[in-house]
């Protein structure tokens, strides 16, 4: 059959078009980094009651808006550096629109073969990108987070398996227990998705990092020397406050000694691959049985966007496959996603990855990535001399992690310095920022990653912090 365009339908799109106006004036007008409104405004802007009749799409937008924007956090803006966010980069929004626009339902190939058909292609490019193992799986998710999740899945069946337990026969309760040795610096997500998937502290053998959060080998090696039974070993390429990344030569070799299967939360650090002269850091990082990563951080893909990678296609399947006499698949067909994750019916979320892999190319993702590291090298050299001022992380890639010592002339408590500067620099308006504690201290964690920030912006950033230091110090 051939395809011939649809005429457009005029009504139908003019409710868009208005949607499009509205975000063409938030992107293009330099949008306010911090919110106007708290929490009881906007539930009086938004809970104006649930209407009886439905009312003109036109007003319900405007509503929408007006109650929105006093909400928005400005992360799609150069000046933001509070957490490890994306920007939306607008090529991927553009895709998005479409993809709801198109309303597809990518639970399997025959709701929506284009869907397949981009997660399909778009997930050769990603591992053609991040050079891992080509024979591996890609689940399509809402972050990092799920496909932490659908990986760890994947590797509690495998472990299991290779000791002739079939967990869909055998349930949680028979089985010999699991041992995880997790980094104790891991991100917080591990911890969650891994008491989803029924594992609890008996399981955890937490493994002690260094000063930056990485994970000593060493200890590895001795643990699971002590422990007996299947392991999964969870590190990660890119702590969540350093940027640190674990030693994946000596991991990979523990792993394969021991038989265990290595999972690596590489959420925003995997991004690193894509430039040749930080790909050494993650050396041995394609050595691992599962990674998890994210679209919406350095790829830009709006929210909500995320890659479950499984080197074991067949494991991955087994893990999450959903079958049902209703979900036909001719043997024509091409990817079925629903075999990669837990979701059936869900946003064909292949499309703005497709896309902003074409936007951006090869050269474009890894000058991006070079550039945030730039930013958070001279970010923390303009600092690093400042009186008063400690660059806590030895800066590898796009964190850098401040700490603030001294007597404080506006009375801010020792040791809360860092909340009295991003309080300074968020009054500003210029600037988003946030603090943490780590190691025992208050930190500024400075995150470099939405597409709109440059060595300019970074620059200005550093000398905003400067000034509001020594305004706060005596
Ligand atoms: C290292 C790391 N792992 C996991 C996550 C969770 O990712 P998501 O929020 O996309 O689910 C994050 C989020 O910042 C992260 O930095």
């Amino acid at each position: 059959m051939k395809h011939a365009p649809a005429p457009v339908q005029e009504a139908a799109a003019s409710v868009l078009d208005h949607a499009a106006f509205h975000a063409r004036r938030y992107r293009n007008g330099r949008p306010p980094l911090h919110p106007s409104a708290d929490a009881e405004e906007l539930r009086r802007l938004f809970d104006r009651g649930l209407p009886e009749q439905g009312r003109d799409p036109f007003d319900v937008i405007d509503d929408l808006v007006n109650a929105a924007e006093p909400g928005l956090v400005g992360n799609t803006q150069a000046g933001f550096f509070a957490w490890v966010m994306g920007g939306s980069h607008p090529a991927g929004v553009a895709a998005d629109w479409l993809t709801s626009a198109w309303g597809q339902n990518a639970a399997i190939h025959q709701c929506s073969p284009a869907a397949a058909t981009a997660e399909e292609v778009a997930a050769k490019w990603l591992l053609e990108l991040l050079d891992l193992p080509r024979e591996s799986s890609v689940g399509f998710t809402t972050g990092a987070t799920m496909a932490g999740f659908i990986c760890l899945a994947a590797a509690r069946g495998e472990v299991l398996r290779r000791l002739g337990f079939d967990l869909d026969e055998a349930g949680l309760q028979d089985v010999p227990r699991v041992n995880i040795f997790i980094s104790e610096e891991a991100h917080a997500s591990n911890f969650a998705v891994l008491r989803y998937l029924g594992f609890g502290e008996r399981n955890f053998v937490r493994i002690p990092t260094d000063d930056q959060g990485v994970l000593d080998h060493a200890a590895l090696a001795a643990a699971l020397k002590r422990e007996t039974g299947p392991g999964i070993i969870v590190c990660q390429a890119g702590h969540i406050n350093s940027g640190a990344f674990d030693p994946f030569e000596p991991l990979a070799d523990l792993a394969a000694r021991h038989g265990s299967w290595l999972h690596i939360d590489g959420a925003f650090g995997l991004w690193a691959r894509t430039v040749p002269e930080m790909k050494a850091q993650c050396r041995g990082v394609e050595r691992a049985h599962s990674w998890a990563v994210d679209g919406h951080k350095w790829l830009q893909v709006p929210y909500d966007s995320g890659f479950a990678i499984v080197r074991d296609a067949d494991a991955h399947r087994r893990a999450m496959d959903i079958t049902a006499g209703y979900l036909s698949h001719d043997a024509q067909d091409g990817r079925n996603p629903t075999h990669f994750g837990p979701e059936l019916s869900r946003r064909a979320r292949g499309f703005a990855v497709w896309a902003m892999l074409q936007a951006l190319g090869r050269q474009g993702i890894a000058e991006m990535v070079r550039s945030h590291h730039q930013c958070a090298r001279a970010i923390a050299e303009h600092l690093a001399d400042t009186p008063g001022i400690r660059v806590e992380n030895a800066v590898c890639l796009n964190q850098v992690v401040l700490s603030f010592h001294g007597e404080s002339a506006t009375g801010s408590a020792s040791g809360h310095h860092a909340d009295a500067v991003a309080a300074a620099l968020n009054e500003t308006g210029r600037f988003f920022f946030r603090t943490a504690d780590w190691r025992g201290r208050r930190v500024l964690r400075v995150s470099v990653i939405g597409h709109a920030t440059d060595v300019a912006s970074a620059i200005s950033a550093a000398e905003a912090i400067e000034a509001a230091w020594k305004k706060i110090a005596c």
